[in-house]
């Protein structure tokens, strides 16, 4: 019988801590429900403490979540452990994570506080967080640069004071495999109740290493891995877990554990949770890229015909690629459409949104001779947006192109519910839509990133455009999707816009 490998998600809190991820409370929602479809075992919904936007996250995923335990981060202080048992107040199964620095240089640098200091804080984070529920997780964060009698010492005082699990990051991604494997080998040997408690890893990808720091740490004894969706999170990002579950699902020969997770469910996951966030996939990407499983050179398609083991060791079928053969079209009906949500997990919550989601299916079936689920994930992201940014909207819009001409563009915003309108000259069609819309909204902000992917194949494809905006040190993503590309070039700005000039408060304190 093989050990259980417990899959935590950290997509919500370390993947949204990216620049520009930033995700809405609904939206957080839908990809906790995905991770919940999936089988992941822990979602870590966010940081309660943060901001009362992200308070309302934890608890909103805390209250539609049953089948995943919920947990929320909190800093080693009373006050963030009594936030975040008071989001997860209504969580099925709750765990608090509570953590704080214990190498040389965050303590003396970050914390200004002695290692005893540190290790006080700790145990009482760890107790005042029992007093909300059992299943308390506990980081010395920056273990991977941390000195191993220390951690020694932290380890063994918090699992006496309760903490279920032990977790320990490679905050900065530092660490080499076979160190790492090491580390947690000695720990699990030196801490004297190590065995009360399960080994966690959560690895940073700064030297590309986060899948195989992980990887090394199972071999080693870990028996929880902290990932994301896609390698999101704080800069270079964390271990992707589609990587880390697939090599222990395909290399069932080494691994003495393995996982519980529904794999069919991958590529939508990996598909919504970019599509939430706009960072798109790198089409190399392992698992989760569009050329993952594509094969061009003639040999290789040569032998994969012949016999698909030749060069596939995992099957796209199995991940979840080419899943999306239900194809919906516009004479397909309100109960098809809504059961064709549903299947994909996406519950509208009124029937006006129904209506309104429905409304403008038929509207895309009009335009899109075939909806693929690509499409109704955009179509839904794109009718959610719309209805959260109420600010602006985007009502109407003309741009008018011509070899060797200037494009002009006249735009018609609703700004505060009053209709605005303007024109301008560009470059070309979207730069004149973006200068039409600059020239109501006098935003003042930078462009950071613009990219327009195409959702499906073939020239009647929804594509799907992300822009990024930076203002007075802010940092905020869009998205727009349309079969008109210029169109979707400017619904992503206006949802920018939208963010950045009336972003929700959030921040990230340190202690
Ligand atoms: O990277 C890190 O150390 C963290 C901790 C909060 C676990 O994200
Ligand atoms: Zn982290």
């Amino acid at each position: 019988m093989k050990d259980k490998l417990i899959v935590f998600d950290t997509t919500l809190r370390d993947g949204e801590q990216s620049p520009g991820a930033s995700m809405t409370r609904e939206e957080k929602v839908r990809i906790a429900k995905a991770l919940e479809r999936m089988r992941v075992d822990v979602i870590e919904a966010g940081f309660p403490v943060a901001s009362q936007g992200d308070f309302e996250a934890v608890q909103a995923v805390a209250r539609s979540v049953r089948e995943s335990t919920v947990c929320g981060l909190a800093r080693a202080l009373g006050a963030d452990v009594d936030r975040a048992g008071e989001a997860l107040a209504e969580a099925e199964s709750a765990r608090i994570h509570t953590f704080i620095a214990t190498s040389p240089i965050h303590m003396k640098m970050k914390l200004r506080m002695e290692p005893d200091q540190v290790l006080e804080h700790a145990v009482k984070a760890v107790k005042r967080a029992r007093e909300y529920t059992d299943d308390v997780e506990f980081s010395p964060e920056d273990a991977g640069r941390s000195e191993i009698e220390f951690l020694c010492r932290i380890l063994e005082a918090v699992i006496a004071a309760g903490a279920r699990t032990v977790n320990i990051p490679d905050t900065v991604g530092y660490n080499l495999p076979d160190q790492f494997a090491q580390l947690i080998r000695t720990l699990r040997e030196r801490v004297s109740n190590s065995d009360k408690a399960v080994f966690s890893v959560h690895c940073h990808n700064d030297l590309g290493m986060a899948v195989a720091n992980s990887l090394a740490a199972v071999m080693s004894g870990a028996r929880q891995v902290e990932c994301t969706i896609n390698g999101l999170g704080e800069r270079a990002g964390n271990a992707a877990l589609e990587e880390v579950v697939m090599a222990v699902r395909t290399r069932q020969d080494s691994f003495p554990c393995d996982t519980n997770i529904d794999i069919s469910q991958i590529v939508p996951t990996s598909r919504l949770v970019s599509g939430i966030t706009g960072f798109s996939v790198q089409p190399n990407k392992a698992i989760v890229g569009a050329n993952a499983f594509a094969h061009a050179s003639g040999i290789h398609q040569d032998g994969v015909l012949k016999e698909r083991q030749t060069y596939e060791i995992m099957s796209a079928e199995d991940v979840g690629w080419h899943a999306n053969q239900m194809i919906l079209g516009k004479h397909s009906g309100r109960n098809a459409f809504r059961a064709r949500l549903r299947e994909l997990g996406i519950e509208l919550e009124t029937e006006e949104e129904l209506n309104a989601t429905f409304q403008r299916f038929k509207e895309l079936a009009d335009k899109k001779h075939v909806i693929y689920d690509e499409d109704l994930q955009a179509l839904v992201t794109d009718a959610n947006l719309a209805a959260e940014n109420e600010r602006f909207k985007l009502s109407w819009l003309k741009v008018v192109s011509e070899t060797g001409e200037t494009a002009i563009a006249s735009v018609t915003l609703s700004v505060d519910s009053i209709e605005r309108q303007a024109s301008a000259p560009g470059s070309g069609p979207v730069d004149a839509a973006y200068k039409a819309i600059d020239s109501i909204l006098q935003s003042n902000t930078e462009l950071l990133l613009y990219s327009v992917n195409s959702i499906t194949s073939g020239t009647d494809a929804q594509g799907e455009v992300t822009v990024r905006l930076k203002k007075n040190g802010r940092i905020a993503n869009g998205q727009g999707a349309d079969t008109d590309i210029v169109m979707a070039s400017a619904k992503a700005y206006v949802n920018a816009l939208n963010k950045i000039l009336y972003p929700v408060e959030r921040a990230y304190p340190q202690v």
